[in-house]
């Protein structure tokens, strides 16, 4: 029996679905139940009836799901994908940092941990990181964490001066404003798409900022027969999905490739799927407390996001 079919097999007899992030590699994403980015995912897991969740992203992102659906068992296939970010960021320093700030709320970017979420006032995502922000009145004093890349960029638009945690996606960070400008150079009628987790050199060359369901949206309707994508690879699936005709030219992250992958996105195959699918291993366990504790900013943010229709 093939791999997908013995997936598809254990999937129906055990009740499971199998949610995956954009980023996974295209035989992932085409047998996923859905592709989403992370608050899609999260909005997601909180709505499933399934007995068990098959995270086909990383670490952060199945606990999220695990503390919307508790009653729901939640395997992440490799539990050592983890994501730059969230380990820039241990609760421990971070509840230290915190100390400098007393009269200052949080709001957490969804890369952290659960433990980090528990500190946090409201949670947010690349999608709804603006509402989420707006959702604070002018004059209050902010700390933004752990990206402080997403977050100069929300200071900029947003006019704010949230205090930032110095944390960085090493997927993002490395791409290179000389490399972009080489594309434009090369390919002067190709718009670039960039995720805000990349530096703000690169964001300022920007035709589209947004999340990866932004971008996605953005490469579809534009009348461009050609886009430079400063984001991870694995988007381009659904990107030449979504539109055949269309030429996607990727930032790659260093000359050996045309291509920038996350390290940790990539330790999922579809392999572990299925053993974690058979043994009903790998499972994220968290402590009822901190489900309780970082459920009040997670659904908040899902509260904000659904009041502004953000999916
Ligand atoms: P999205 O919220 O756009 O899915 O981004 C998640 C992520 O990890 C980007 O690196
Ligand atoms: Fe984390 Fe960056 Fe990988 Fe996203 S791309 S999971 S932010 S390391």
């Amino acid at each position: 029996m093939k791999l997908v079919d013995k997936i598809n097999q254990l999937r129906k007899e055990k009740n499971a679905i199998i949610l995956a992030h954009f980023y996974q590699t295209s035989d992932i994403q085409d047998i996923a139940d859905f592709v989403g980015d992370s608050l899609a995912l999260a909005q997601k897991a909180k709505e499933s009836n399934a007995a068990i969740i098959v995270f086909a992203g990383v670490h952060f992102m199945a606990e999220t799901a695990k503390a919307l659906n508790p009653n729901s068992k939640v395997l992440l296939p490799d539990l050592e994908a983890g994501c730059s970010l969230a380990e820039s960021a241990p609760a421990d320093k971070f509840k230290e940092f915190m100390k400098n700030y007393p009269d200052h709320k949080v709001i957490s970017y969804i890369n952290c941990t659960a433990e980090l979420k528990t500190m946090t006032d409201v949670v947010c995502t690349s999608s709804n990181a603006v509402q989420i922000v707006n959702s604070f009145p002018k004059d209050q004093k902010i700390v933004f964490g752990p990206d402080k890349n997403l977050g100069s960029y929300i200071n900029k638009i947003s006019g704010r001066d949230m205090v930032l945690w110095n944390g960085t996606c090493e997927v993002h960070d490395i791409l290179e404003a000389e490399k972009v400008v080489e594309l434009k150079i090369a390919n002067p009628d190709a718009p670039l798409v960039a995720h805000p987790e990349c530096a703000p050199q690169v964001l300022e060359l920007a035709d589209y900022v947004g999340s990866t369901s932004g971008i996605l949206t953005y490469a579809q309707n534009s009348d461009a027969k050609k886009i430079i994508v400063a984001t991870e690879s694995g988007i381009l699936h659904q990107m030449q999905k979504n539109s055949p005709d269309k030429q996607f030219i990727i930032v790659p992250s260093d000359e050996t490739c045309s291509c920038n992958d996350c390290p940790y996105m990539k330790m999922i195959t579809m392999e572990k799927i299925y053993h974690c699918l058979l043994n009903e291993s790998n499972e994220i366990l968290l402590d009822e407390e901190i489900i309780k504790q970082s459920l009040l900013p997670i659904n908040r943010m899902l509260e904000i996001s659904k009041k502004h229709k953000i999916i």
